[in-house]
């Protein structure tokens, strides 16, 4: 059990960002204060070798410039906002678009961008991290001054557990994610395509071009989109189906089975060359799934390996996308009275 705190590198106007390292001593993650990013996250395999899960880049430069949302968290509003518009109480607001005419992941600048504030490290048998951010009221365009709290803690039975607090003083969007790209092998030089995947959702949120959501929650039976029993990743994964096309993969909403645990297991993967198993935790609705589609070799890794497609998969739990739209999906405004408050735990063991 240990927590260590080191220098991480330095933003452009000078601030300091640290690597926090939490430790249990098997499983060993490290998080840096500069948007939260989870920059390693080393489990051991079936023969005990223990290797980083986390694609991302080598040092905090990587992550200065535009780039993946490797690791970060992501807000204010994880995901899509179609047209970066919606209405509150009658009173319009547009949020800055960053992909066409859309809002994603917050806007140009979102959360994965600002140097969190180190609330409290805590040593013992389950380490942890706190971090905090402020988001004035109009910044990116949204309303209400938030204030944010993420716990990082790394759980006794080799979880990472992700607490995410906000609150606002006037009504507002709230989708607070963390982008993670996992690669079970610990070899960001290999696909993920092998990978047994199995997502308890009975139904996913269908995209238009724009990969705004429809508004239809879709049945995945029969479909190229059903992982509700284990399924290698790379089945279905070019299947001429045109929900698949144009992300070039899973880049899709599952609507998640209600559960009547308080943290239900939405999700599963397992690597069958390392043994290395995953399971997700969450009390949000949804989980989207990405398949790194857009990563095309370009950007540099770590250890100098190219970031290419495919080579690592997102489970990000979050609230559906484009939810401020859609009167059927889970409600994502808070503000007085309303605070947003959620649980995801990333479990590893030996499947
Ligand atoms: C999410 C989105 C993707 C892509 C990645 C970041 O997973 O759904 O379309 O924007 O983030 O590259």
């Amino acid at each position: 059990m240990s927590v260590q705190k080191t220098v991480f590198g330095r933003l452009p106007d000078g601030r300091q960002a640290d690597l926090i390292t939490l430790s249990n001593g098997r499983i060993e993650a490290q998080i840096s204060n500069y948007g939260g990013i989870i920059y390693q996250l080393c489990v051991p395999d079936k023969a005990g070798k223990k290797a980083n899960l986390i694609l991302g880049h080598d040092g905090l430069e990587g992550y200065l410039v535009k780039g993946d949302y490797h690791g970060a968290l992501i807000g204010r509003y994880a995901n899509r906002i179609a047209k970066g518009r919606f209405t509150i109480d009658g009173k319009d607001y547009q949020i800055t678009q960053n992909e066409g005419e859309t809002a994603l992941h917050g806007g140009v600048t979102g959360l994965n961008q600002k140097l969190w504030d180190i609330v409290e490290l805590k040593d013992g048998e389950e380490p942890s991290l706190t971090l905090a951010c402020f988001s004035p009221d109009g910044e990116e365009g949204f309303p209400g001054n938030l204030r944010v709290q993420v716990v990082y803690t790394v759980t006794a039975n080799d979880g990472l557990r992700i607490e995410y607090f906000a609150q606002s003083d006037k009504k507002t969007p709230i989708n607070l994610t963390n982008h993670a790209y996992f690669n079970l092998k610990g070899d960001p030089a290999q696909d993920i395509l092998d990978n047994l995947l199995c997502i308890h959702a009975d139904a996913y949120t269908p995209i238009d071009a724009d990969s705004i959501p429809t508004g239809e929650l879709a049945p995945v039976q029969g479909t190229p989109m059903d992982f509700t029993s284990p399924k290698p990743i790379g089945r279905d994964i070019c299947a001429d189906f045109a929900q698949l096309k144009k992300p070039m993969g899973y880049d899709h909403n599952y609507v998640l089975n209600a559960s009547k645990e308080e943290l239900p297991c939405i999700a599963e993967v397992q690597d069958p060359q390392s043994g290395r198993r995953m399971r997700v935790y969450t009390d949000q609705p949804g989980v989207q799934l990405y398949t790194a589609n857009f990563l095309d070799g370009s950007e540099m890794g770590k250890n100098g390996v190219p970031l290419q497609q495919h080579h690592a998969l997102c489970l990000e739990t979050q609230n559906f996308p484009d939810s401020v739209h859609q009167p059927g999906f889970p409600d994502p405004f808070y503000g007085p009275g309303r605070d947003y408050h959620y649980t995801t735990i990333y479990q590893f063991d030996i499947g």
